[in-house]
């Protein structure tokens, strides 16, 4: 039976591949990319399809985000040395922030080529994250299974 920390890991590992799916559905909906920089450009029928599904999308992608850092930070409970967990908690509420600069772009003039950029950007955050971060609390995680058993 895989332990607690097994089962963390998996958990975080399963998160993360469904936020780069993610990432790769919103960046592969826009045809345009590069042709223009401003969804008026484009043509209205293609606009209004697209720019519903990545604003869906892109929803998706932040909840699932925001709902996986808090998942993380439960797990860091306990577990990690408070140096790093306080270092990754900030580091979380960093990428929050950047998720809200995004949608705002939404609300404000949907553009989702702008948008799109915002999310190039949050893809290069998240794998620099999951370096920096993940990959550590991952192997703190692992220990505390292993200490664990008999
Ligand atoms: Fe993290
Ligand atoms: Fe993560």
């Amino acid at each position: 039976m895989p332990s607690i920390g097994e089962e963390a890991v998996e958990r975080i590992r399963r998160d993360h591949g469904h936020m780069l799916h993610l990432i790769d559905r919103i960046r592969s909906e826009c045809t345009e990319r590069g042709k223009i920089s401003n969804c008026n450009e484009c043509h209205p029928t293609r606009q209004g399809v697209c720019h519903g599904n990545i604003e869906q999308m892109f929803r998706s992608f932040v909840e699932t985000t925001l709902k996986h850092n808090l998942i993380e930070s439960m797990f860091m409970e306990d577990r990690v040395p408070a140096a790093h967990r306080m270092a990754h908690n900030q580091a979380h509420m960093d990428i929050a922030q950047q998720l809200k600069a995004i949608r705002l772009v939404f609300s404000e003039d949907g553009n989702c080529v702008v948008a799109i950029e915002g999310i190039d950007h949050i893809h290069k955050v998240l794998l620099e994250h999951l370096k920096e971060y993940d990959q550590q609390l991952e192997a703190y995680l692992l220990e505390a299974a292993l200490a664990q058993q008999p």
